[in-house]
């Protein structure tokens, strides 16, 4: 099985480059369904779940063309089906938004509904049926298969009681080619929503307040092809944020959209670290034991709830008292057990963590449960005190590009290892050195 292995205690210094949003892709790779022409997009991150998105579109009839690994040509003109089965699906946490897309396209959809995540159990998707309800589509669920089915998508209001991402991005996908005008209120405004109406309108749609909590839609006979290249991934450049600030160090991170980091920098500055913005580069600089403070993780303005295991580890090790919420997921601490195995001091209290800060934590053999939650373990991992090992690290790759090779290059102690059964040689696979 292949783990990370981390030997802790180096300060982070020097450059690492931030890649495309993984949260975007996913929304925006299946929105080429609609086009009736190519679609070529760039600054795509070349890790797990987008691979698994394209795997899927080519599975369903798409060409795609890679101009180099983070460069992408699409042509679905040639896709015949709007069925996709669990084969398909059960990779992919994101394939619900082939609903939306099929459905803007077909008027039916019948898809596979992916796996459940690691926290907040089985990913509901009650807000998403209900919305393509109010647009019309008869929606029933046949053996796991959510099937959905209009004669004609009509635009309509549709309020969302919670803020939801994936229900945001999937109305929008629907919505695009439905007669009349569709009204999302209380709509989800992180920037991959942003990025998703962008490139919608490139393609011909007729999206309007895209980050604001009320989305205009105004549906368009057809859309074309287009260019268009993806924002930087917040969450990833957030996490890089917060693991210099955690192992201390100076290190700059370039192509970011400091507008989009701005709850990060705050809390990061509210604990004493130095985050100096530029136009497209933020540098963190840390060399002293930071103070507490208080986290609540809500939706986009708010700190994300994607960066609340991060935030969580170096609070971990601040002096005094914190208390990190997150008001989004319900059961988003699993990974605090490993940060206990390594010496911290956090108590679960309901949706909060109560974090008495230590002065170290030291290695052990802990595992990813999810995406962030390994990224927790990096950081925990840097910061402590001998040896870490990290298994389950599918999860990290499928979210962090290139994520051993950034941050070796900043200076951490960190190899991919392949620990086989007992009885054979260990091997070392990322390089050495
Ligand atoms: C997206 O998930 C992100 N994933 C998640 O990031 C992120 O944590 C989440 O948004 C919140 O920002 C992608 O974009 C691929 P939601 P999503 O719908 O869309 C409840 C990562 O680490 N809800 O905004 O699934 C839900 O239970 C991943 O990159 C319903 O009750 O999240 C949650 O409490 C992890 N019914 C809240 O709303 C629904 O139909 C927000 O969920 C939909 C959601």
């Amino acid at each position: 099985m292949e783990k990370f292995v981390i030997n802790g205690g180096n300060k982070l210094h020097g450059e690492v480059e931030i890649s495309g949003a993984k949260n975007a892709a996913v929304a925006i790779i299946p929105a080429t369904i609609l086009a009736e022409d190519i679609c070529r997009i760039e600054n795509i991150p070349d890790i797990r779940d987008v691979q698994v998105m394209v795997k899927i579109l080519m599975e369903m009839g798409a060409a795609v063309r890679y101009i180099n690994s983070n460069t992408l040509e699409i042509d679905t003109r040639y896709i015949n089906s709007y069925i996709i089965p669990y084969e398909m699906t059960k990779y992919s946490r994101s394939s619900y938004y082939l609903l939306g897309a099929l459905l803007g396209r077909y008027s039916h959809a019948k898809v596979a509904m992916p796996g459940g995540c690691n926290f907040g159990g089985v990913r509901p998707i009650d807000f998403h049926l209900k919305g393509f309800a109010k647009l019309g589509a008869t929606i029933t669920n046949d053996n796991g298969m959510i099937d959905a089915e209009a004669a004609r998508l009509i635009g309509n209001v549709i309020y969302f009681d919670k803020v939801s991402v994936g229900a945001t991005v999937n109305i929008m996908l629907a919505a695009v080619k439905a007669r009349g005008i569709t009204i999302i209120e209380n709509a989800a405004k992180e920037p991959h929503i942003v990025d998703l109406a962008n490139f919608l309108n490139l393609m011909g749609a007729n999206v309007t307040g895209a980050g604001t909590d009320v989305i205009r839609i105004r549906g368009v006979h057809s859309l074309h092809g287009c260019s268009y290249s993806i924002i930087p991934d917040q969450i990833e450049a957030g996490t890089y944020m917060v693991a210099a600030a955690a192992a201390k160090g100076d290190i700059l991170i370039k192509n970011v959209i400091p507008k989009h980091l701005e709850s990060i920098t705050a809390k990061l500055r509210e604990c004493g670290v130095t985050v100096i913005e530029y136009d497209d580069s933020l540098k963190v600089v840390s060399n002293k034991r930071c103070k507490c403070c208080k986290v609540t993780a809500m939706p986009h303005p708010g700190f994300p709830t994607d960066m609340q295991p991060q935030i969580t580890t170096f609070l971990a090790l601040s002096k005094g008292t914190s208390i990190v919420t997150d008001g989004v997921w319900d059961n988003r601490f699993r990974y605090v057990d490993q940060l206990i195995s390594m010496g911290a001091s956090i108590q679960i209290e309901g949706k909060a963590a109560i974090i008495s800060g230590v002065q170290k934590l030291h290695g052990a053999p802990v595992r990813a449960d999810d995406l962030r939650a390994g990224a927790a373990m990096l950081i925990a991992g840097m910061c402590a005190d001998g040896k870490t090992v990290i298994e389950n690290i599918y999860h990290i790759e499928r979210g962090y590009e290139r994520v051993i090779e950034k941050l070796k290059k900043l200076g951490a102690d960190i190899t991919k290892v392949d620990f086989p059964d007992e009885n054979q040689k260990v091997k070392v696979i990322s390089p050495a050195g």
